[in-house]
C-alpha cells in the first residue's frame, strides 16, 4: 500500500458517525423537518455519548419502547404518559401556548380525554354513577380578556371517579362516565354538577410505572377537573382546575400545576337554593372559576384534533 494512503487511514470515531448522519439529514427538503431532524440527531447522539450508553442499556430502551407500544390502544396511551412524566408535555405546552397576562393558562391534556361526552344542560351532573363522592357544584363564567362574557362557549369536562379511576380504566371501560359538554349562557355562565375531585395515581402497571419506581418518584396527581374551553373566534384552552388543599400540588407526577389554576372548593353543611334545586343535599362543595379566552388569530390545530387522530388509530 502506498505511504500516502496509509497515512490518511484512521479509525472512524463516534463523532465521524454523528457528522455523517447530520450531513445526510441536511438534505431534507422541508426546512422545518430538516431543523427538527438535525436537532434530534444532535441531541440524541450527544445524549448517548454523554452517558456512554452501553449496548445492554440501548437494548433495554428498545424493550421499554416496544412494551409501551404494545400497551397502547384507544383507551391507553403509554407514550403520552412517558411524555407527561418526563415533563416534555408541559414544556411543549408552554412553548406552543404562551398566553397573555390575564388569560387562563393551559396545562397537560393527559391520556384520558374521550370523544363523545354527552351534551348536558346548565347544572347537569357528570357523576351520576359515583355513589361514594361528595357532591360538588363548579360554576363561573367564560370571559374575554376585557372581562366581557363569552356566550355559547363549549366546556368539554372530564374527571376521575372517586375511586381514583377514569371510566376507561374501570369495570365497564366502554361506558362513558364523569364526562360532559356544557355551554355558557348569554352572561357567559356555566354550572357543572359533579363530585369533589380526588387525587389519584397515574397508571403504574407498565413501563412508566417501572420508571417512576426505579427513580424514586411517586405516581400521584393532585385532585383536579379537566376542561377544554372553546368558543367561536377564540383560541381553545386545554386546562384543569386543582383543589387548593391537595397534598400533591407541589409534586404532581406530570408537572402540570400552575398557581393560577388552583381553586378553592368550599364545603357546605347547610342547604343552598341552587344546590337544592339540583337535588344536592348537604354536605356538598362549591367551587368558582372564570376562564378567560384569547381571541384567535388564525384557525389553530388543537390537542382535540390530535385526539381525533388517536381515536382513529385505536379504532384501526
Ligand atoms: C390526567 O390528569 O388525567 C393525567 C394526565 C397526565 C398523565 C396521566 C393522567
Ligand atoms: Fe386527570
Amino acid at each position: 500500500m502506498p505511504d500516502g494512503q496509509n497515512a490518511a487511514r484512521r479509525n472512524k470515531t463516534e463523532d465521524d458517525i454523528s457528522a455523517e448522519v447530520l450531513a445526510r439529514f441536511s438534505e431534507t427538503p422541508d426546512p422545518r423537518l430538516r431543523e427538527i431532524m438535525l436537532g434530534l440527531i444532535k441531541h440524541l447522539h450527544g445524549f448517548v455519548k454523554e452517558v456512554q450508553l452501553t449496548e445492554a442499556e440501548w437494548f433495554q430502551a428498545i424493550e421499554i419502547l416496544t412494551e409501551a407500544g404494545k400497551m397502547c390502544s384507544d383507551k391507553r396511551q403509554e407514550f403520552i404518559l412517558f411524555s407527561d412524566t418526563l415533563g416534555v408535555s408541559m414544556v411543549v405546552d408552554l412553548l406552543d401556548h404562551r398566553k397573555p397576562d390575564g388569560a387562563t393558562e393551559s396545562t397537560v391534556f393527559g391520556p384520558f380525554h374521550r370523544l363523545g361526552a354527552p351534551d348536558l344542560p346548565m347544572g347537569g351532573n357528570i357523576a351520576h354513577r359515583d355513589q361514594t363522592g361528595t357532591p360538588a357544584l363548579v360554576s363561573g363564567r367564560v370571559l374575554d380578556l376585557d372581562g366581557k362574557p363569552v356566550a355559547n362557549a363549549l366546556l368539554d369536562v372530564w374527571q376521575a371517579q372517586t375511586n381514583g379511576l377514569y371510566d376507561s380504566q374501570d369495570q365497564d371501560p366502554n361506558a362513558l362516565h364523569m364526562r360532559g359538554k356544557f355551554r355558557t349562557d348569554a352572561e357567559g355562565r356555566y354550572l357543572i354538577g359533579t363530585v369533589l375531585p380526588v387525587n389519584y395515581p397515574i397508571p403504574s402497571d407498565g413501563p412508566v410505572g417501572r420508571m417512576l419506581k426505579a427513580t424514586g418518584r411517586h405516581p400521584w396527581r393532585p385532585a383536579h377537573i379537566h376542561f377544554v374551553v372553546s368558543a367561536e373566534g377564540y383560541e381553545p384552552v386545554t386546562t384543569h382546575i386543582f383543589d387548593r388543599t391537595d397534598p400533591y400540588l407541589q409534586s404532581d407526577a406530570v408537572f402540570a400545576v400552575k398557581d393560577s389554576l388552583i381553586c378553592d372548593f368550599a364545603r357546605h353543611e347547610s342547604e343552598d337554593e341552587t344546590a337544592s334545586r339540583l337535588g344536592l343535599a348537604p354536605p356538598f362543595y362549591t367551587a368558582e372559576f372564570d376562564f378567560r379566552l384569547v381571541p384567535a388569530e388564525s384557525v389553530q390545530a388543537t390537542v382535540m384534533d390530535a385526539q381525533q387522530r388517536l381515536a382513529a388509530l385505536g379504532a384501526r
